[in-house]
């Protein structure tokens, strides 16, 4: 089976610094773009250049500071934002414009108090003119979740004509089930005249908590680029987690995609944008989060001190975490307290460790977790003999 390239585009800096408290100033925005570099995603999105002098400042940085990947910035389909974008994007190696329009009868109507017609010409015009100062064109059609299939078909193949080469499909509200919208991107990969010139990519929401699983549906159905935040940072409920896509493509090599992202430094960019932007990250987060290896229940950690994989689907060094991790409480077994013991140069052996387990259990029930402090105190107080 080939294996396909999904590209991997970043909007961290864009769609994911829209989270109320989480401004990000121009320094730290090239720190983060620096990172996400090394990380080897394929496309920077740098900011929303027309929306303020300081945003167009640091997407002007960033295009000038980055080397390798794709810098894109940006806009709505209105002429002065994309004259905008492109003199902030004059200093990138690979510039993109990211043009777009609101296309569901929602947006159409409601937003824009216009019609189809008229959204189908401003959708061509901003594409042509964004193909006047780059090459690379991404067009956007908002709201594409609850966008009517023929409709979006013919604006697809009609900013395609006029020169957009990905086309962006997002579920801007995360209302999308994975199925429909894998077969939005199914549909429009077998109806849209001219698909072959260009790529589709996904931009989900996570309101219900689908953004992985909708993007995972569309690149099943055809779609090539993903756009995501680390941990999955963005408005209201956030973006597609790229921690989560990428390690979802690495472990299911059946899928038959695979990404450049260096899986090893996953760990180090979560607390990266974490900390500068003041967000933490939840304990249980996949693949980022601080329990997302560590093992705190007696069967598990039996399971998991015998062989890692008997409860682990991903190696942590993999996503660059030191270690599995075991933590002692209450509900721990034998095995884990010996095996921490030994860590700490303690080799206790039944009975003696039988002995060692009931004074363990009675710290345990008085504090939330038991660390190596406490593994010393308990072996010295008790005067425990190894
Ligand atoms: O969610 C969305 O629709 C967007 C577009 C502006 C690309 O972020
Ligand atoms: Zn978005």
């Amino acid at each position: 089976m080939s294996v396909q390239k999904i590209q991997i585009f970043d909007t961290t800096l864009r769609d994911g610094e829209q989270v109320p408290g989480c401004k990000l100033n121009q320094a730290e925005k090239l720190v983060i773009a620096r990172q996400l570099e090394a990380l080897g995603v394929d496309v920077i999105e740098a900011g929303f250049p027309v929306s303020s002098p300081g945003d167009f400042a640091a997407v002007a940085a960033v295009a000038a500071q980055t080397k390798d990947a794709t810098v894109c910035g940006l806009t709505r389909a209105v002429e002065n934002d994309i004259r905008v974008a492109a003199e902030a994007l004059r200093g990138a190696r690979r510039p993109r414009i990211h043009t777009g329009i609101g296309t569901s009868d929602l947006h159409v109507q409601q937003k824009l108090r216009t019609t189809r017609e008229d959204v189908l010409a401003r959708a061509v015009a901003a594409v042509k003119l964004s193909k006047s100062f780059v090459e690379d064109v991404e067009f956007y059609a908002e709201d594409a979740g609850r966008t009517d299939n023929e409709f979006l078909a013919r604006v697809c193949e009609a900013v395609i004509a006029a020169g957009a080469t990905v086309l962006n499909i997002p579920d801007t509200t995360g209302y999308c089930l994975p199925h429909e919208y894998g077969a939005k991107i199914k549909y429009l990969y077998e109806n849209v005249k001219g698909i072959e010139r260009a790529i589709l990519s996904t931009h989900c929401h996570n309101d219900l908590g689908l953004a992985t699983a909708n993007s995972i549906a569309g690149v099943s159905n055809g779609a090539r680029q993903i756009e995501c935040t680390i941990n999955g940072v963005g408005e209201r409920a956030g973006n597609t987690a790229l921690e989560e896509v990428v390690m979802i493509l690495r472990q299911h090599p059946d899928l038959g995609l695979s990404t450049n992202v260096q899986t090893r430094r996953l760990a180090e960019t979560s607390a990266l944008v974490s900390h500068l932007m003041s967000m933490p990250v939840q304990a249980n987060k996949a693949i980022v989060g601080a329990n997302a290896f560590s093992h705190s229940s007696g069967i598990h950690q039996d399971g998991v001190i015998k062989c890692r994989e008997t409860y682990e689907i991903i190696d942590p060094k993999e996503v660059g975490v030191v270690d599995s991790s075991i933590v002692l409480t209450a509900r721990s077994g034998r095995a884990a307290l010996a095996y921490r013991l030994q860590k700490l140069g303690y080799d206790f052996e039944r009975p003696a460790l039988n002995t060692a387990y009931a004074s363990f259990l009675t710290l345990a029930d008085r504090k939330r977790e038991v660390g190596d402090e406490d593994l010393h105190a308990l072996v010295e107080q008790e005067k425990l003999v190894a």
